[in-house]
């Protein structure tokens, strides 16, 4: 069967805030989502439920024709889920290229051998090499993670992500706080990514232009609600986003 991901009545309360509220949403391959709506709305939380960061309170989460919801976080990475990793579950104090290479290797399954170490294995090496160089970091390989900036961490971020060929692409405002000559890297990065139709992307973005041109189809959160679904220039179009997302008034009001 063809790869889904779909959440049904997705709901998470924190105490007596509901900050995703009864979410039912299916998304297919060759498709990239971005995920929209105003700060607080529930977009990261929503990632959360969905890569299993959170546990949801209500609903359920179906992945592959299998009922996930009730899997941890790893068991789902496993099954081919991928959220950029938080740096903070890195080496910190390895460079770029071991972090990319370690990747790599859990992706193959390949673990540490005495008598075969990975310096050996030359294809999961030119494999770290190639995700280096499409994300723009290959020659920043020999500097400690810690020690990147915060626009080359993101890539990094995205770096390890991509090394464990997942099914499902999660960015949540990959380009947040990237200077603006290393946003147009991530962004081509992404379209790239999406050649390939077997793969289901969602990205949380703010800036409208960047979801106008990626996606092809955005939802809508608001108050934890998903509140519009469809083409872009539909929804972007729809007065629900231009009063309560993007703070325009209707143009009869004009
Ligand atoms: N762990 C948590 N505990 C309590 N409240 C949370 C937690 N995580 C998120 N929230 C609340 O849920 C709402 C949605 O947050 P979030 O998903 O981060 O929004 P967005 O990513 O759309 O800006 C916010 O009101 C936020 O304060
Ligand atoms: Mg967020």
């Amino acid at each position: 069967m063809t790869l889904s991901l779909e959440t049904r009545d997705l709901t998470i309360r924190f105490g007596g805030h509901v900050a995703v509220n009864n979410v039912s949403c299916t998304f297919r391959p060759g498709e990239l989502t971005a995920i929209v709506g105003p700060n607080g709305a529930g977009k990261t939380t929503y990632f959360n439920l969905i890569s299993g960061q959170l546990r949801a309170s209500s609903g359920s989460i179906l992945f592959d024709g299998t009922d996930i919801t009730q899997h941890s976080a790893p068991l789902r990475t496993r099954a081919g889920l991928g959220r950029a990793f938080q740096l903070t579950n890195l080496f910190p104090n390895l460079t770029v290229e071991e972090n990319v290479r370690l990747a790599v290797q859990a992706a193959n399954g390949t673990h540490y051998d005495m008598l075969q170490p990975w310096m050996v294995r030359r294809d999961l090496i030119a494999r770290a090499d190639a995700i280096l160089d499409q994300v723009a970091l290959g020659g920043r390989r020999g500097v400690a993670a810690t020690a990147l900036s915060h626009g080359d961490q993101r890539k990094l971020e995205v770096a390890l992500m991509i090394a464990l060929e997942p099914k499902v692409f999660m960015f949540d405002e990959p380009t947040a706080g990237m200077s603006i000559d290393e946003v147009p890297v991530v962004l081509n990065l992404i379209a790239q990514l999406k050649q390939d139709r077997s793969k289901i992307i969602l990205l949380v973005e703010h800036k409208m232009d960047v979801v106008r041109s990626l996606a092809d189809r955005i939802i809508v959160l608001h108050n934890g609600q998903l509140v519009a679904d469809g083409v872009p220039a539909e929804v972007i179009a729809s007065p629900i986003v231009q009063e309560a997302y993007l703070g325009i008034a209707p143009k009869s009001a004009a």
